[in-house]
Formats: structure tokens, sequence, C-alpha cells
């Protein structure tokens, strides 16, 4: 059996690394940079502070910050435009997924015009050639687009949002700093913080998953579990913990695929406009309820990697019980809702929300074989 492992080519962790942007955009002898960001982040300081550093140091840019979460096809044709008039030899993405995701379709449109289209690059694609290069700095923790070969956009005249997996996006330099994020509302902290535990138990338990990535995955449960509270409740030093967590769980998915989690959260962005972490983190539980049978030993690693000790030694049908407990009080501890409900998921859609669930690339990836009748059954019993 052959593997692949892709990951960045440099990444920098830690508060206040965001300094190391100015080293390698001047090894790399890059000219011109398109910073690729959405208007609150221009709004609250956060895209200034490195804009600010690269005015400091004479490094010339444009912006393009007319991301919205979710992006769209026509924000990414509109980006593409963006970039040509601009002169840029480089992206900048600073924000959460959504302007990452974006930089890498603009990225990969701009060096394989053929997809221009936006929508021919859904799926396990391989395009000619790499993106132009891009430098990541995420602002939510998190996604981990930084670190993974996936992007999202949403085609809102489908009503559509798909996931583009190719080795060619992935940014050449990330800098994972926690004073980027420290700004998060509580709310914000806590849903994407959810999506990076997502990230991890998916990909613990994906399909396609081997020792390597367990050991990220594992490893990342194990600092999201401890960290999340703390990083909710403000504290510098678990923002800091998230923002390694989220990457480390990333450096796993990306490599190895999720699972109908991410299926079913995805429609939900589209049909609703529902924040991603949001939608993963209202499913998750269940999701795991209904994948238990089928992940054999798994989640006994999931339940020591998220310090429940004491339950270690019981049958592994009282184990996988306790673990999904322990993700249903975490969601409780930090203030995600319970139900599809609350949420603004409506009743009669969800027969449509299946067949799109059905479809979607992340799917395929669950451990537990499910069809579109099961998967219009887990939505009505989460609603
Ligand atoms: N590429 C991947 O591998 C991958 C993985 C998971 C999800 N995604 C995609 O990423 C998107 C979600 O990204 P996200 O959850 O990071 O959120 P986001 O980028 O959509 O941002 C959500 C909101 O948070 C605000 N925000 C971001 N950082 C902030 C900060 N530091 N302080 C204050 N406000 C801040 C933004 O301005 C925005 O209004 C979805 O489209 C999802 O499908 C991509
Ligand atoms: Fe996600």
């Amino acid at each position: 059996m052959a593997y692949r492992m892709i990951l960045n080519e440099t990444s920098y962790f830690g508060a206040g690394s965001i300094h190391h942007l100015i080293d390698e955009v001047k090894k790399r002898h890059f000219k011109k940079a398109l910073v690729v960001t959405d208007k609150d982040l221009i709004q609250f300081n956060v895209a200034t502070k490195v804009t600010n550093l690269l005015d400091e140091f004479g490094l010339s840019y444009d912006i393009f910050d007319e991301v919205i979460p979710n992006p769209t096809i026509n924000i990414v044709k509109k980006g593409v435009e963006i970039f040509k008039q601009s002169g840029a030899d480089y992206l900048i993405a600073i924000g959460g997924g959504s302007p990452q995701d974006t930089a890498k379709a603009i990225g990969i449109i701009i060096n394989n015009p053929q997809h221009a289209d936006v929508r021919s690059l859904e799926g396990a694609i391989n395009t000619e050639k790499p993106a132009v290069p891009i430098i990541a700095i995420p602002t939510t923790a998190g996604t981990a687009a930084e670190v993974t070969i996936n992007y999202v956009i949403t085609d809102e005249e489908n009503k559509r949002k798909f996931v583009c997996v190719d080795p060619h996006d992935i940014p050449v330099v990330a800098i994972i700093d926690s004073e980027m994020m420290a700004s998060m509302p509580a709310s914000l902290k806590a849903a994407t913080g959810i999506d990076a535990l997502t990230h991890a138990i998916e990909g613990f338990i994906t399909k396609g998953a081997w020792e390597l990535s367990d050991m990220m995955h594992l490893k990342a449960i194990e600092i999201i579990n401890r960290a999340l509270r703390a990083s909710v409740k403000g504290d510098p030093k678990g923002v800091e913990d998230m923002a390694l967590g989220q990457y480390v769980a990333g450096m796993g998915f990306s490599n190895v695929g999720l699972g109908l989690v991410h299926g079913m959260a995805h429609p939900l962005g589209a049909f609703y406009g529902t924040p991603h972490g949001v939608a993963n983190a209202v499913l998750l539980p269940h999701i795991m309820e209904f994948n238990a049978e089928s992940t054999g030993e798994k989640y006994r690693d999931i339940a020591k990697a998220m310090g429940l000790n004491d339950v270690l030694n019981q049958p592994i049908q009282e184990v996988r019980k306790h673990v999904v407990e322990a993700v249903k009080q975490l969601n409780k501890n930090v203030g995600i809702p319970e139900r599809l409900r609350d949420i603004g998921v409506k009743e009669q859609d969800i027969h449509e929300l299946a067949k799109a669930a059905f479809e979607d690339v992340c799917t395929g990836g669950n451990p537990r074989e499910v069809n579109e009748k099961e998967i219009e059954m887990l939505y009505r019993h989460v609603y």
C-alpha cells in the first residue's frame, strides 16, 4: 500500500510569528501581493496588522476584500480579474476559511485559465500547473485551509457548495499566529473550534486513515479538547493551543479525507448560509453515534485522547456512548445549539438536503456506508 503526504513548504507558529512574513517575501523575490481578505477583518484591524507590516517594509500590494462567508463562484471570478489588473505575482490570504479558499481558487485559475468557469474545479482534479504562490495567514482556528489541499466554493445558482481537492492549491508558506485570531468573538471561536474537532474525529475514522494520519488526528483531538473551552473564555494560551490543534488536524485530514458530518454540513451552507463550524458542530455527536458500529476500537483511542480515563477499560459499546456524550458536553459548554431547527434549517428542505449531502465529495470517506434515505433520516433525527 502506498500513501501520500502533502504539507506546506514552510510554516511558522506561535503568538507574534507574523513578522516572519517579511523575510519569506524577500527570500522568494516576490514583487507584489494581492491581499485576499474580507471587509470585517479590515474594519476590526486584523488584516491591517499584516498590511501595516508590508507598509513598514515598503512591500507592494493591492487588496481584494470582497470575500464573504461561504464564498461564491462570482467572488472568485471577481478576484481573478482584480489579480490580473493588479500585476501581482503572489497572494497573501488573510482570514478564516473563506478568504483562504477564495485565494486558492484565484491562484489556481490564474495559472490554469481553462478553469475560469470555477465549476470545473470540483472534486479531485489534477490541474496542470501549481497555483500562484500563496502565503496563508489564518485568523480563525479553524478550517486549517492554510495547510490543506482543499477549498470549498458555493454555487449560488444551483444552491450547492462544492469541494475542490487539488495538491496544486496548497499555500507555500503558512503563518499560524494566534494574535491574528484573538479578536474572534466567543461564538466564532466555538464554531470554528468544533469544525477543527470534526476534522480530527472524521479524519481519524475515515476510510483512508493510516498510522501517520492517526498520529496527527489523535494529537489534534487531545489539544482541541484541552484548549477549546479556555480559548472561548478568552485565555491567550487557549487561543494559541487552538491555533496549533486545528493545524495538526489539517495536516491529517487534508491527506486522508473526511466523512458524513462534512458531507451533511456543506448543503446547510449552500441553502441557508449556515456558518460552516456551526453546521458541523450540531451534526457531529449524532453522526458519531451513527458511525460508531463501523469504527472498531477507534472510539477507545478517542476517549483516551479526550482524557476520559475512567471509561477506558469498559466494553467498547460503553466507551462509544461516553465519547459521544463528551462531545455533546463540549458543544454545550461552548454554546453550540442542539438542533438543526435552532439554526434555521427548514423541515421541508430535508429531502433536497439529503440529495446534496449524498453527492458531496466528503460523504464517500465515511466509515459507515450510507444511502440517501439514511441521510434524510439523520437530518430528521437532528432536526
Ligand atoms: N479549505 C479547507 O480545507 C476547508 C476546511 C474546512 C472548511 N472550509 C471552508 O471555510 C469556510 C469557513 O471558514 P471559517 O469558519 O474560518 O470562517 P469565515 O472565513 O467564513 O469567517 C466567518 C466570519 O468570521 C470573521 N472573522 C474571521 N476571523 C476573525 C477574527 N480574527 N476576528 C474577528 N472576526 C473574524 C470573518 O470576518 C467572517 O465574518 C467555509 O466556506 C468552509 O466550507 C475550508
Ligand atoms: Fe470543516
